[in-house]
């Protein structure tokens, strides 16, 4: 089967994530394409069987390449199984009120671009120190002590559990199977 990737990442971590579903499609004998959604203008998910969307949460708001791609394919978005993982540190906890504050993020999503996906699927993200500019690490630190997270100033922590990443995957591309 034909499935189309589009991500938008600010440090890199939905990068890695977007090219690890690439990979574990393709083992699996899928045939996957990936793009990033700056670069995805006239990309069209009508041509294939399924659509897998990853984008970041930076202060509550994923990507506005992603917002401007989804938006702008919306329509044709509705008419293909989609897939969409939004990425975050708060996925990586379980804070009721960080829990209900990312799915607002994910219900404005969806306003914001008129395309509801089918099924949603939150991955955690990382701490990526080694991309950040003084102050976001500073922010970022800060962050990390209210969650009495420890974390070593200038290196990555990545919480993304690659297994269950998998897992969603390769159950969502069995459901598509048993639709077409
Ligand atoms: C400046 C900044 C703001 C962030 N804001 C949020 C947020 O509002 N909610 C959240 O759950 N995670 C937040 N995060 C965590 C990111 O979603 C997480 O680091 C993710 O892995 C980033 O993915 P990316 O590397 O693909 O951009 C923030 C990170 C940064 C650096």
């Amino acid at each position: 089967m034909k499935i189309l990737i589009v991500y938008a990442t600010t440090e890199g971590q939905t990068r890695k994530v977007a090219r690890h579903v690439f990979a574990r499609l393709a083992a699996a004998g899928q045939a996957p394409a990936l793009i990033a959604a700056g670069e995805a203008e006239g990309v069209d998910p009508g041509g294939f069987d399924g659509v897998v969307v990853a984008g970041s949460v930076h202060a509550g708001r994923f990507q506005k390449e992603l917002v401007a791609w989804v938006g702008a394919e919306a329509a044709a978005l509705s008419r293909v199984p989609g897939l969409f993982l939004p990425v975050s540190l708060t996925a990586a906890g379980e804070d009721p009120q960080d829990w209900a504050g990312l799915r607002a993020c994910v219900d404005r999503f969806a306003e914001e671009t008129g395309w509801t996906p089918g099924r949603v699927e939150h991955v955690a993200g990382a701490f990526r120190f080694s991309e950040y500019d003084f102050f976001k690490s500073w922010a970022m630190r800060w962050i990390a002590a209210q969650k009495d997270e420890t974390v070593v100033p200038g290196q990555d922590k990545e919480y993304t559990d690659w297994a269950a990443l998998e897992r969603v995957v390769l159950d969502w591309t069995a459901g598509l199977g048993a639709v077409t």
